[in-house]
Order: C-alpha cells, then sequence, then structure tokens
C-alpha cells in the first residue's frame, strides 16, 4: 500500500499539520486510504476562531462584487471539476458514483447561486410614526459562524451552509463530519484559491464531542449551523442558550419520513419513489422515506412490485459503473443497520425481503436493502431514525388513516404521496406537518435554490437554502433618523 497523502487543517490561509491524523477509509474497499488528515487541536480551534474574527469585519465590508466574484469562481471550479470531485466523494462516503457526481453539482449550483444572490441583499426604507423621523431596516452579517456538518452530504451541505455564510458577509470556522474530510478539504482549498482573504475560511478537522463541543462553547462564535442527529442537535441547542453569548443557531435533524401510497396512485410512479426515496444513497438521507404507508387496495400488488424492483438493484462498489446503492458509510453504521433489523423481527414485523450483509470483490460494509411489511407504527423501526437501506410498510385503511399515521411522529421534515387525486395531493399538502411535501415525487432529492427545513424534532431556527437563507446569516438592524 502506498503512503497517503496528508492533508492539515486550514488555518488563517495556511495549511496547518497536526501531530495525530486519522485515515480516511473507503466504505465500499476497506484497503484503500483516501488520505491521512490532520486532527485539529483545541489549540488549532482557538487559532481558527481567531482568524475567522480578526477577518470578519474586513470580510463584511467588502464590495458585493468582490464576494460574488469569488463565489463565482469557486462555482465554477467545482463545476469544472464535478467527474473528479464526484469520484473522490464516492470514494469516501460510498454514495454512486452518479450520485456522488450529481452532489458536487449540486454543491457548484449553490455556490453560484449565492454569488448572485449576495447582490439582490437589500433592505427597506419606511416611514416612521413620528414627524421628521425615517426609519431604515438593513441586514448586517452575525460575524463568526462555526459550521458543523455531517457525513451524508460531503460536500452538498457544507457548501449550502458556507456559501450563504460567506455572501451575506461572515467569516467562517468549518468542522466537517470525521468520516469525510476530503471532499471538505477539496471545498474549501477551492473558496481560498478563488481569492478568499486570509481567515475568512477555516478547516478544522476533528471530533464532534471535542472539537464541535469546543467551538459551540467558544464566546468568539456568533452562530452555529449544524446539520445531524437530534441528540447532539439538542446539546447544541442547550449550549447556544445557556452560554454567556446566546448563539443564534440553526439545527437540521432527523426524519422518520412518510410516503403515503394511496389506492389511486400510479403504480409505477409509487415503487420508483419508494426505491428512490427509501433505498437510494444507501438510505443515508434525512430525507429518506422510512415508512411507506400503504392503503389497503394497492397494499399487496404495491409490496409485490417494489420486491420485483429491489431484487433488480446492484448494490455493490460504489465507484463500479452498474452500482444502484453503494456500502453503509462505516462498520458503526452497518452494525446499526443490522441491529435494527433485529429488533424489527423481535417486534414482530415481516422482513419481506433483504437485511443480510453482502459480500464482495472488496471487504465492504455491504447490505442487502431490507423490506419489512406486517409492521405497525408502534415499532422502534416505524420511530426512530435508522440512516440506512431499510424501510417498513405499514398498512392504512384509507387516507384519513394514513395521514394519521404519517404525522404520528416526533419529527416533520420531508413527507410524500403518491395518488392521482388532486383532492388528497391538496388535502396532504395542507394537513401534512412537515416542512417539505412531495406529491408523485420521493421524499429526498431537493431543488438547490428553494428553502429547506422541517418541524418539530427535525429542525429549528431559521430555514437553510434559497433566498430563506439570508434570515439566518444575517441580523436586522432598525434605525431611526432624524434631520439633526
Ligand atoms: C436531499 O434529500 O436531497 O442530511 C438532501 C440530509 C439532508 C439533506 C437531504 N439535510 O440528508
Amino acid at each position: 500500500m502506498s503512503t497517503p497523502k496528508r492533508f492539515g487543517n486550514i488555518i488563517g490561509g495556511e495549511v496547518v499539520d497536526a501531530t495525530e491524523t486519522t485515515l480516511n477509509i473507503n466504505p465500499s474497499n476497506t484497503d484503500d486510504v483516501v488520505g491521512e488528515f490532520a486532527q485539529a487541536s483545541l489549540t488549532d480551534l482557538n487559532a481558527a476562531i481567531a482568524a475567522a474574527r480578526s477577518a470578519a469585519p474586513g470580510w463584511a465590508a467588502t464590495t458585493l462584487g468582490v464576494r460574488h466574484d469569488i463565489l463565482r469562481r469557486a462555482a465554477d471550479e467545482v463545476l469544472r471539476r464535478k467527474d473528479e470531485l464526484g469520484a473522490l466523494l464516492s470514494r469516501e462516503e460510498g454514495k454512486t458514483l452518479s450520485e456522488g457526481i450529481g452532489e458536487v453539482t449540486r454543491a457548484g449550483q449553490v455556490l453560484g447561486f449565492f454569488a448572485g444572490e449576495c447582490l439582490r441583499t437589500g433592505g427597506e426604507l419606511m416611514p416612521s410614526v413620528r414627524a421628521g423621523v425615517s426609519v431604515e431596516v438593513t441586514r448586517e452579517p452575525l460575524g463568526v459562524v462555526g459550521v458543523i456538518t455531517p457525513w451524508n452530504f460531503p460536500v452538498a451541505i457544507p457548501a449550502w451552509k458556507i456559501a450563504p455564510a460567506l455572501a451575506y458577509g461572515n467569516a467562517v470556522v468549518f468542522k466537517p463530519a470525521e468520516l469525510v474530510p476530503a471532499s471538505a478539504w477539496e471545498l474549501v482549498d477551492i473558496l481560498q484559491r478563488a481569492g478568499l482573504p486570509t481567515g475568512t475560511l477555516n478547516l478544522v478537522m476533528g471530533s464532534g464531542a471535542v472539537l464541535g463541543q469546543a467551538l459551540i462553547e467558544h464566546t468568539d462564535v456568533d452562530a452555529i449551523t449544524f446539520t445531524g442527529s437530534v441528540p447532539v442537535g439538542r446539546g447544541i441547542a442547550a449550549a447556544c442558550v445557556t452560554g454567556p453569548t446566546m448563539k443564534k443557531m440553526q439545527l437540521e435533524m432527523g426524519g422518520k419520513n412518510p410516503l403515503v401510497i394511496l389506492d389511486d396512485a400510479d403504480l409505477d410512479t409509487a415503487v420508483e419513489c419508494a426505491v428512490n426515496g427509501a433505498y437510494f444513497s444507501t438510505g443515508q438521507r434525512c430525507t429518506a422515506s422510512s415508512r411507506l404507508i400503504v392503503t389497503e387496495g394497492i397494499h399487496d400488488r404495491f409490496v409485490e412490485m417494489l420486491c420485483d424492483r429491489l431484487e433488480k438493484l446492484t448494490v455493490d462498489d460504489a465507484l463500479k459503473s452498474g452500482t444502484d446503492i453503494g456500502p453503509a458509510v462505516s462498520a458503526e453504521q452497518l452494525k446499526k443497520n443490522l441491529a435494527y433489523i433485529d429488533i424489527g423481527l423481535d417486534e414482530g414485523a415481516t422482513l419481506r425481503r433483504g437485511g443480510k450483509r453482502l459480500t464482495r470483490e472488496h471487504n465492504g460494509h455491504y447490505l442487502e436493502p431490507a423490506l419489512f411489511v406486517d409492521g405497525n407504527n408502534n415499532m422502534r423501526i416505524a420511530r426512530e431514525e435508522i440512516f440506512g437501506p431499510v424501510a417498513v410498510v405499514l398498512r392504512a385503511r384509507d387516507y384519513d388513516d394514513a395521514l394519521a399515521i404519517a404525522n404520528d411522529t416526533e419529527f416533520g421534515l420531508s413527507a410524500g404521496i403518491c395518488t392521482t387525486s388532486l383532492k388528497y395531493a391538496t388535502d396532504f399538502r395542507n394537513h401534512i406537518r412537515s416542512g417539505v411535501a412531495m406529491v408523485n415525487l420521493a421524499t429526498a432529492g431537493l431543488d438547490f435554490h428553494v428553502p429547506f427545513g422541517g418541524t418539530r424534532a427535525s429542525s429549528y431556527g431559521p430555514r437553510e437554502q434559497g433566498r430563506y437563507a439570508v434570515e439566518f446569516y444575517t441580523t436586522v438592524k432598525t434605525s431611526y433618523i432624524a434631520a439633526g
């Protein structure tokens, strides 16, 4: 095995090596080392925050033209290198090559979107209720934003947090998930070379428990944007509120997203939505449809067709052509998926297909896509986010029953319905308690230019993405002006 390339943290415009490193392992082939990545110490983190703090005023004062050009240049490079970066992403995360390239493309589009969006930030001029006074409402950057991202979208989620942070004039300290530092490193490198002033964007790699926690608690960080699990999100919320500076926060967490399939659905559409939503990206999406809620009249035909379709899917090396589903991201995630299969069986659900570990040419974390039937919504497999290629079919009497089951969850991120009835589709969009509603589409797979987020335990704080991102990354100032 050749010596893996070593990557340092990026602090104050410099690549900074560390005494501690971790190996980034390919989940499709655990003999393949993607690279060796420096682990930031708390001293490194403090240096990164100090660099961001001192860069923040200069960056906030940069003209919009400069900000636009930097983001545009970064967008262009990401898009130009989408095949190479997509392969890197698939190699470190395990989603298929086409999913990897698709994600990199999305990241490039997000950067391009916010290049344009920073030019559109405006304010409001309002009359006062007092004579001789006018009121001006303007938006200002927050200062230093801490960005903490998960492993399942190694480049798109960092892009949709970092791009608006920078577009609206903030400096950033970015801590990517430990499992996927390579895509994060490339993204930061691209933004640096696109012309960001020193210290505006800093990359610190390491554990969430140590580094993430210290970032959240640091008094020189003004806001935290986080995507990850509910327990970690709750901890961040508590720390942000109880800390001396009371940080602004944006939390995107889990889902247990329902896909409702009604008797009148087009069966092919329903099966495609289920396969895509529940199993693509190895089910490792917070928008995955892990609960398939199917009404009586179509239930058996749907299950039959879904199983036939799953039979035809190829689970293999993410980089191999013809692969439909890659491996789980890590041994730990695979173990969790397998544990949930046992839990489902113990709870009395029927494992209709899949659920076994698979061996392939190389040693990787492969799992046969699993489908439970005869489940009920009180089972743990229907209530807890698994984050793997595991779904459960829940039988519903009729539309009203299906909607009630869909809403009976602590989460509220994405939800879908397959129906040819305008009446039910409209009622569903009105009454589903989720931030995203999909009609005859998979619950996962978002556009890059519109808001994203959920309700209840799925999200906290202002929405991400699209022009709604401005709400989180800026603060509003109301000025009252009278002639002196
Ligand atoms: C998508 O479904 O296209 O972590 C994106 C996640 C979500 C993003 C989903 N925050 O899975």
